[in-house]
């Protein structure tokens, strides 16, 4: 029991790059491939399927798919952002500002960052993975009487879990590559061949990173959110 929770709290983002010489061993990925096959899925719809990428060659044509980042997404990230430790230590929610552009961090540029539209590239998020998996679901299904599939969603935030805590015993960094799921789709599905139906709900990079990437990670205290028989009351 002990050890479940030491790796629930141990799991992290791991945000370093990583080392591409450094092959994530085949049976890693089907053991954290296995972790997910388990998850809870609405209505057991396993509603998801799995592009495992290693070929260095597909990893590079993927690299180059330009990226552009939304002026919705600067500004709602800008929210989240705390711009030191001691910030962030009493927020207790966010992340901290440090790894994304100046721009972005500062509100006085913002505005100019929103309609700057020089494209990035994926590869400044993949950042020398050996290996990415590329999450799936069937856009024509959803969970029985779920309005916009939200029980579907929900039942690949867990298949989510059940790999990165796996990953998280491996001793594998792995890192959500959420822009996999925006307008870059498109080029993604593309590339590897996705039927149109299909649409990719999020990305995953796996690797060893070549940098120590600790950082700091912060929770609210349980009281914060937990109420006893009514909302609000303290339990
Ligand atoms: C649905 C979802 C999408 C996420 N997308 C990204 C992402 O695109 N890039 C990233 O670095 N982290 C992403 N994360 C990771 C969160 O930012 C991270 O879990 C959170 O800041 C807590 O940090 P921790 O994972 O180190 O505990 C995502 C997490 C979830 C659950």
């Amino acid at each position: 029991m002990d050890d479940l929770l030491k790796i629930i709290q141990e799991r992290h983002s791991t945000r370093a790059p990583f080392d591409p010489q450094k092959q994530v061993p085949k049976s890693d990925v089907k053991t954290i491939i296995e972790a997910g096959r388990w998850a809870p899925t609405a209505h057991n719809m396993q509603n998801f399927e799995i592009i495992v990428i290693e070929n260095k060659k597909i990893l590079e044509q993927v690299g180059k798919i330009k990226t552009y980042p939304s002026p919705e997404f600067i500004r709602e990230n800008y929210e989240q952002l705390s711009m030191t430790e001691e910030e962030l230590l009493q927020k207790k929610v966010g992340i901290l500002g440090m790894g994304f552009p100046p721009a972005w961090r500062d509100k006085a540029q913002l505005e100019m960052a929103m309609m700057d539209t020089t494209p990035g590239t994926l590869d400044e998020t993949i950042k020398g993975s050996p290996t990415i998996l590329v999450v799936v679901y069937d856009t024509r299904k959803r969970a029985p009487a779920s309005e916009g599939d939200v029980l579907g969603t929900l039942s690949l935030g867990c298949l989510m879990e059940n790999m990165w805590l796996m990953a998280q015993k491996l001793g594998i960094g792995f890192q959500i590559m959420s822009v996999f799921s925006g307008p870059e789709q498109k080029d993604i599905k593309k590339m590897l061949k996705i039927p149109e139906y299909m649409a990719v709900s999020f990305a995953i990079r796996l690797g060893y990173p070549t940098v120590k990437s600790r950082y700091l990670r912060v929770r609210r205290d349980s009281e914060s959110f937990t109420y006893g028989n009514e909302y609000g009351k303290r339990w």
